[in-house]
């Protein structure tokens, strides 16, 4: 029979691998956390409308969205990003703001698979409703920041850029299209962008393609065109980000790939990887999605870190590998198992982690297990141990041994373990 396989664009995430997604969720959570951001676990699936707020414009929503008809004749989409959904789950339920939330969950979009790009990804993320204060930009971006920095990431460079807002930034549109078609009639934009660019020219901007890049090189920057409340946002959120030591690089380029942002946004760049998957995380405000949801006007701003790309720029820089094994003991019974059964069972209880062997296997092949599960201590029972009322612990590290009395046992695990 035909072997079943991970769907194209997924993986299994196996341990040992496993424990690094633990120990970095574990300290992102530790991190928002402590800065005033609670758990937020919303569906993995909404009502499409959800998500094309995100932009009938992008290939988030245009291309990737895995949308479907269920049993009752909802149109459904998986999430293919958290902010929408934590938008609608604010205009439902309306928290007191300023509403902090953070999560750690899949998205799926249907991209053509490469190395760093997957159908189903997992985002670390934080939004935050209910003020457009820059404080609150200058929290959320250093936040960010301080997630890759913490790893021990290195080569991650912050990229910052406003977008504006409805009051600056359709006569700056204007302007770009008016560059744009010049650039279009002299033949100078890729195929898709000399078609499509009237529609929405900032993804042109975005465009990776040679042509469009040289084409744009002199357009017209939003950043010299931001109208005065915009400019003197951006200013303080560069001013706070200054005052924290949050190295960022100004990229005026900047538009992101979804059609929410207003004012800042911000992405980081890790160089260790492939230029074209390079965006570890990005994020940014999003004044108009609540009420685009249906909702009150409420400002917003957030971030996603990609799980998976982190990962791989830990990779490529060589830090945060995976963690040691945290397992204390291995118990090895040559008795036919039965020892065993209540020692993991009472040492677990005691809150002493531990494993074991099954099917009666061999002293030797106990050894073995127990050396290749890293475990710290071996507790060893054979016939002489359960006559005597004792249990032999060795070192599994250091090698040393010694036979200790069956009642004192937690005593001398802990001990050891100390
Ligand atoms: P995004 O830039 O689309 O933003 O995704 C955030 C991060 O998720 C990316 O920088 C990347 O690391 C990772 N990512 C995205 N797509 C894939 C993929 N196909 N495979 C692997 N990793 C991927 C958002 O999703 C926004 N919701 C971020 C945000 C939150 N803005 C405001 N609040």
């Amino acid at each position: 029979m035909a072997e079943f396989r991970a769907p194209v664009g997924t993986r299994d995430v196996l341990p040992p691998e496993s424990a690094r997604w633990e120990r970095l969720v574990a300290r992102f959570a530790g991190s928002v956390e402590g800065a005033g951001y609670g758990l937020v676990l919303s569906p993995m699936f909404e009502e499409v409308g959800v998500f094309e707020r995100v932009g009938e414009g992008t290939d988030v929503v245009r291309k990737e969205m895995y949308d479907f008809d269920d049993k009752g004749g909802r149109r459904i989409a998986l999430r293919p990003e958290g902010t929408a959904s934590v938008v609608r789950a604010y205009v439902q339920h309306r928290p007191t703001p300023p509403f902090k939330a953070w999560y750690a969950a899949p998205n799926f979009r249907y991209e053509r698979p490469q190395a760093g790009r997957f159908r189903q990804h997992h985002q670390l993320g934080v939004e935050a409703l209910g003020t457009d204060d820059a404080d609150l930009d200058v929290e959320v971006v250093a936040l960010a920041w301080s997630v890759c920095a913490g790893l021990g990431l290195a080569q991650v460079t912050l990229l910052l850029n406003s977008l504006g807002d409805d009051a600056c930034r359709p006569a700056y549109l204007d302007l770009l299209r008016s560059f744009l078609s010049s650039a279009a009639l002299c033949d100078e934009l890729c195929d898709e962008h000399a078609a499509g660019y009237d529609k929405n020219p900032l993804r042109v901007l975005d465009c990776k393609r040679e042509t469009c890049v040289t084409a744009t090189a002199e357009a017209p920057r939003l950043v010299d065109h931001l109208c005065e409340p915009c400019a003197t946002h951006f200013t303080r959120v560069r001013a706070g980000l200054d005052s924290l030591g949050v190295v960022y690089t100004l990229q005026p380029r900047l538009v992101r790939g979804l059609d929410y942002y207003t004012r800042t946004t911000f992405e980081l760049a890790a160089e260790s990887l492939d230029s074209a998957q390079n965006a570890v995380g990005g994020g940014g405000r999003y004044d108009k999605l609540a009420e685009a949801l249906g909702g009150p006007a409420t400002p917003g701003i957030g971030f996603g870190l990609g799980i998976e790309r982190l990962l791989l720029a830990c990779d490529a820089e060589g830090v945060f590998p995976v963690p040691p094994s945290s397992l204390d003991v291995w118990v090895v019974d040559t008795t036919g198992g039965a020892a065993a059964v209540a020692l993991t069972h009472e040492l677990r209880a005691a809150g002493i982690s531990a494993d074991r062997s099954f099917d009666g296997r061999s002293m030797k092949s106990q050894f073995k297990s127990a050396d290749r599960s890293g475990a710290r201590l071996a507790l060893v029972v054979g016939d002489n141990e359960v006559a005597a009322g004792t249990v032999t612990l060795r070192d599994l590290r250091g090698g040393e041994q010694e036979t200790v009395d069956r009642a004192d046992l937690l005593e001398h695990v802990q001990e050891r373990l100390s």
